[in-house]
């Protein structure tokens, strides 16, 4: 074989490559898919700050089980909406990055566990104005609970990814605590 034949058979094999990676799909004027590969690593970490106690709590119980007696433990059934405030360093008047919104409640009977349902929003650097959604169960008690992300707004549009979570501050009393969170995503 030829040089020639060799390089021309070559060339025709990438760009028959080529042409499957960027592989389009295409209905009417509705529907078009192309193919991506591009994807970004981010890892953020912060500090929740969770205050139920005193004149400006940042999260207040908003449902609880009708017999509360059953459940002092676990808490089982209560859900709490929230609206948290998340800063550079544990020190909660370090700056302020953005704050984590929505539900946590109790959803397990055998241990302190909550469903959590908040979005994470930031305010800061390049970061200002994109959100990610986390969702899963947080076992309050362990020392570090791992939690999934499940899809983001502008920058972390498409965002999957994982949270680690270890409280770093609590008052057993009145429930408040600092969290610290450690976020890896991919977008
Ligand atoms: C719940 O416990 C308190 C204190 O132990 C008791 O006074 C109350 O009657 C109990 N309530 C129910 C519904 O059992
Ligand atoms: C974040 O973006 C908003 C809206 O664009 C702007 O008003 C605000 O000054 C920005 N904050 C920071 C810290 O860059
Ligand atoms: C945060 O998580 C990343 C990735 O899982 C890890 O490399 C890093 O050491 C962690 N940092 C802290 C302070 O836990």
């Amino acid at each position: 074989m030829s040089k020639q034949i060799v390089l021309m058979i070559l060339m025709v094999t990438i760009s028959v490559m080529r042409g499957i990676q960027c592989m389009q799909l295409k209905a009417g004027n509705w529907g078009v898919s192309v193919k991506s590969e591009k994807e970004t690593v981010t890892n953020l970490q912060f500090y929740f700050h969770d205050t139920l106690s005193g004149q400006n709590p940042s999260a207040i119980q908003v449902a609880q089980p009708l017999d509360k007696n059953k459940s002092t433990l676990t808490m089982f059934g209560s859900i709490m909406m929230a609206d948290d405030p998340l800063t550079e360093t544990s020190d909660p008047k370090s700056k302020l990055v953005g704050r984590a919104q929505g539900l946590y409640g109790s959803s397990c009977q055998q241990e302190l566990g909550l469903l959590m349902a908040l979005s994470f929003s930031f305010t800061d650097g390049p970061y200002n104005g994109s959100s990610f959604a986390l969702m899963g169960k947080n076992s309050a008690m362990s020392p570090v609970r791992e939690m999934p992300i499940v899809g983001g707004t502008r920058l972390f549009r498409m965002a999957r990814g994982f949270a680690l979570a270890h409280t770093v501050w609590l008052n057993p009393t009145t429930g408040d605590a600092i969290v610290g969170y450690n976020v890896t995503l991919v977008h």
